[in-house]
């Protein structure tokens, strides 16, 4: 862990005035929630083609079915995950005011479980259930329970229709209010920590560059548009396209690790600074 970048990253906390945090599968992956694309990922034992809204339309029962596998195996076990000390830190800097927002791609609500309160959920969540025909939400708990009771899938609703998950599937729309907030925060944030994500699933991969001021829709807004060019840092088992590119550096390591080093800087420094 590269302690000059982690101070570096401390000074810039301190001292940004609105920080935005975008995170991915790699900060879950110390609760034992599997990533997608590191080796063993995923992606790598389940197809991805399941998890497209169309074949969810037309296939429910094949959908359904590889997601109790996925959730009976153990691999995939989200809904009892903990968060660990990386959502944990993030909740924490909220606390002292630093952190804005948490804007993740994960669908496993462990932000919020660790005291994150504003959260932007941008690809949904796995731990609630919508009707497709007349939209009655259901939690997991619920879903358990109806499964238990009439196995076969997919899970109907009481009006019969079907059940889907809160997760956006890929080829459908991210949630209108979602993906508003999100660019509004990159376009004003002065810093941006990218955690735990590989950026290659877009529209999430452009908000590190919207908030770099790169994003062609951003540049040349007319007169009087001024973009502050934040500052991006990354936090990452692996560079990813955004190093050496978008973010100013990548602090290489364990996010958990990263993250409660990094707070234990700001914490002395504000200390100090009192
Ligand atoms: N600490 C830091 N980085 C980690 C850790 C960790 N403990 N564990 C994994 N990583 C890194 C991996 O090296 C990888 O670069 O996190 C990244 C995770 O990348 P992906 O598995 O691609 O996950 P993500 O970027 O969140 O995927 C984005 O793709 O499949 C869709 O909808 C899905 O939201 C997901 C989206």
């Amino acid at each position: 862990m590269d302690l000059a970048l982690i101070e570096k990253a401390a000074d810039l906390l301190v001292r940004a005035r609105h920080t935005v945090v975008l995170t991915g599968a790699g900060i879950s992956t110390e609760s034992g929630v599997p990533d997608f694309r590191s080796p063993g990922g995923i992606w790598e034992r389940y197809d991805p083609s399941l998890f497209f809204l169309s074949r969810f339309l037309s296939e429910p029962d094949v959908v359904w079915k590889c997601m109790i596998e996925m959730h009976t195996s153990g691999e995939f076990h989200l809904w009892e995950a903990k968060p660990n000390d990386g959502h944990l830190a993030l909740a924490e800097l909220e606390r002292m005011g630093i952190v804005k927002v948490v804007i993740t791609q994960n669908v496993d609500c462990l932000h919020q479980k660790a005291g994150s309160r504003n959260v932007i959920e941008f690809h949904g969540n796995m731990l609630t259930f919508r009707c497709l025909s007349c939209g009655k939400t259901y939690d997991y708990q619920s879903l358990m329970a109806m499964i238990e009771e009439r196995p076969d899938l997919p899970p109907l609703c009481g009006c019969s229709g079907i059940l889907k998950p809160d997760a956006v599937f890929f080829g459908e729309a991210i949630p209108q209010q979602a993906l508003k907030e999100s660019f509004h925060h990159a376009h004003v944030c002065d810093l941006m920590l990218v955690i735990g994500t590989s950026a290659q699933i877009e529209p999430a991969a452009s908000l590190p560059i919207v908030a770099k001021g790169m994003h062609s829709m951003f540049r040349g807004m007319g007169a009087g548009f001024v973009k502050v060019d934040a500052h991006v840092i990354e936090i990452n088992r692996e560079p990813t396209p955004l190093t050496g590119v978008v973010s100013d550096f990548l602090i290489q390591g364990s996010a958990g690790e990263i993250l409660s080093a990094v707070l234990n800087r700001v914490e002395k420094k504000r200390r100090s600074s009192a």
